[in-house]
């Protein structure tokens, strides 16, 4: 069966909308960084450039947007475990909407798999999810103003003066350069929060039979 359920679509429904909210949210209240509509907007880009990219069909382009755009409504149960609530939400909110299952099975594998320390690169969709996730960086998504009381993540995400990602000219290698600003935040504080997620990274893009390679003010360091 065919399925009618488009990015667009999902990005219209009001109840998972308000699951989006409601999670980002929670997170707020403990002090986390901005995980909504920029942030799940930006991870469905970068998924959906990844596997544009690389030649996958549009379904599974958009599939993966569907997924990214839900990847993070888990936290509005609790940030523990979020990736695998999240995805049994997902599949409540899917099967509802009449997606068949063999969609439904892509989508919540993924939002199960893309966390750190319990999530894998499973198929290509998981992979983006992955890498979208994973990558996206800015200070934009600091919501503490008072740069006295900064905690480590702020720290390390304000310092981000900017951040790309693309692949390089001959399409073998996915490149997350990014612009640190050291005297906010030293390039080894940034390993020290982003080295399992970095290294997650790598495992999905080897996945996708591509590298991960990653310059930190022209500098590679992967
Ligand atoms: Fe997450
Ligand atoms: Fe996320």
């Amino acid at each position: 069966m065919a399925s009618t359920v488009t990015y667009k679509y999902i990005k219209q429904n009001p109840d998972i909308m308000e699951y989006i909210r409601r999670a980002d949210k929670a997170l707020e209240a403990q002090g986390y960084t901005e995980h909504s509509f920029a942030h799940v907007e930006k991870v469905a880009s970068s998924a959906a450039m990844i596997l544009e990219t690389l030649g996958f069909d549009e379904r599974t382009v958009e599939l993966a947007r569907i997924a990214a755009m839900m990847h993070d409504i888990g936290n509005v149960i609790n940030r523990i475990d979020h990736a695998q609530s999240g995805a049994v939400m997902a599949f409540r909110l899917l099967d509802n909407l009449d997606m068949p299952a063999s969609e439904i099975c892509s989508i919540i594998s993924a939002i199960g798999n893309h966390d750190e320390g319990t999530g894998l690169p499973l198929d290509p969709i998981s992979a983006a999810l992955i890498i979208g996730d994973k990558t996206d960086v800015r200070r934009s998504r600091v919501r503490n103003t008072d740069m006295l009381t900064f905690d480590i993540h702020d720290r390390v995400n304000y310092a981000v003066v900017s951040s790309k990602l693309r692949f390089n000219d001959s399409k073998t290698s996915i490149v997350l350069e990014l612009e640190i600003d050291t005297e906010i935040s030293s390039v080894l504080e940034y390993f020290e929060i982003f080295m399992k997620r970095m290294l997650l990274c790598r495992r999905a893009a080897e996945f996708l039979g591509v590298k991960f390679e990653m310059l930190i003010n022209g500098g590679r360091i992967l």
